[in-house]
């Protein structure tokens, strides 16, 4: 098989320090006062990578992703010591989409130049709103003038960039989404992630949560503020392609493509995931979370893979629906059919194509509707059970 006709291989690495914690994030992601030892996770870095060729040699790797964590607080010579490692033990395609997420702060653009020089030439940077009070609240270390003016070198430097915002926050109004959304769109490139707020276990804000003082937008509220989220970026030339994600058609991250069209990706670093093909067998890995102890176990045995497991049928055939599901272009019947080893079960889709939440396309795959991405889990609960 020719590169070109190769199903496109990922590569994620996980950096996972930050400079503070924000208050409603639940990644992996660590403080560390004493400063991070840069070369000794190189080091662990390219051992996790020649650990991981060795299982999956021979692929051309399409995308490489640097996710945190805050990877835009690397030294630049780190993220290209990473990539050269990768470049060392796989193929690199020609046209390899190598994306960086960064926070939007002066200090990190001023590295930016650094990243594009080492072969990055996407960012995603980590905007949240364009509301100093807002960012306040969300423990953010930027004001909303540094993010646009991290955003404008990022349109100056990289030949594609793309940033976050967090909407149905505490108290939001649809008047004043549409506002801080206009603004954005004014601002954004061709791609655009946009999330609502969810509370996630064990974070400052699920504690505030539960003591009664944040309260996010009711269901009515939230399904109003998601409905002008896809109108506004649809008229604007971005349509979703994903429940969060918007983009001028052909401008998708490739990278996030590879998880959703269930494709094959590496996963490197403290905390990561990876889907990989090994010997015929779809295999879920993952990988020591905390750094300090990914360290130690890459330092000892060559890798910080901490699970390893052969995938069921079954169990690859839901995750492929539950990936597929969250695309515009959703799955491809046949696809499940071959993962699971029957197809599905045409009554249900019947009932849920009667509710309005699937719709079967004019080329035979099956979506989601909007009516049916609000309560997305459910359908595909449904769909799998
Ligand atoms: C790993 S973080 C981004 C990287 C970078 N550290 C930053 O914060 O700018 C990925 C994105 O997930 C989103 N996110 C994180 N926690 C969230 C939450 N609880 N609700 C909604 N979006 C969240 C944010 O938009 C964030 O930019
Ligand atoms: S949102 Fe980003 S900067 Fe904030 S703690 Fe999470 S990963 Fe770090």
């Amino acid at each position: 098989m020719s590169a070109a006709e190769a199903p496109p291989f990922g590569v994620y690495i996980h950096w996972p320090f930050c400079l503070s914690k924000c208050p409603y994030c639940d990644f992996n992601s660590h403080v560390r006062q004493g400063g991070i030892d840069e070369p000794r996770y190189v080091q662990a870095f390219t051992a996790e990578i020649a650990a991981t060729a060795a299982r999956v040699p021979g692929r051309t790797v399409a995308t490489i992703f640097f996710g945190g964590g805050t990877p835009s607080l690397m030294d630049p010579k780190t993220v290209g010591a990473i990539l050269d490692a990768i470049g060392r033990h796989w193929t690199i395609a020609p046209d390899v989409e190598i994306t960086l997420e960064a926070n939007p702060t002066s200090v990190e653009a001023s590295r930016f130049r650094g990243y594009r020089a080492g072969g990055v030439n996407r960012v995603s940077l980590g905007v949240q709103s364009l509301d100093d009070g807002v960012l306040k609240q969300l423990g953010r270390l930027h004001t909303a003038r540094e993010a646009l003016d991290a955003v404008a070198v990022a349109r100056e430097i990289f030949p594609r960039f793309s940033f976050d915002l967090i909407y149905a926050r505490p108290g939001q109004s649809v008047a004043a989404w549409r506002a801080e959304l206009t603004q954005a769109l004014a601002a954004a490139g061709e791609h655009l992630s946009l999330y609502q707020l969810t509370i996630e276990p064990d974070t400052p804000f699920a504690s505030l949560h539960a003591g009664g003082k944040l309260t996010l937008p009711d269901d009515d509220l939230g399904r109003d503020l998601y409905d002008l989220t896809l109108d506004q970026c649809a008229a604007a030339g971005l349509p979703a392609y994903e429940v969060s994600n918007h983009a001028r058609p052909g401008a998708e991250c490739r990278h996030n493509l590879v998880y959703w069209r269930y494709g094959e990706y590496a996963g490197i670093g403290p905390g990561a995931h990876g889907r990989l093909i090994v010997d015929g067998t779809r295999r879920a890995t993952a990988t020591e979370k905390r750094p300090e102890g990914w360290l130690m176990r890459v330092e000892s045995i060559g890798h910080g893979v901490t699970v390893d497991d052969a995938l069921m049928r079954d169990e690859q055939a839901d995750e492929f629906l539950l990936m597929g599901l969250r695309l515009a272009e959703g799955i491809d019947p046949k696809r499940y059919a071959a993962l699971a080893g029957r197809p599905l079960d045409l009554e249900r889709i019947a009932a849920l194509t009667g509710h309005g939440f699937v719709e079967a396309t004019a080329d035979g795959r099956l979506r989601v509707t909007r009516s049916g991405f609000p309560i997305l889990d459910a359908v595909v609960a449904d769909l799998a059970a």
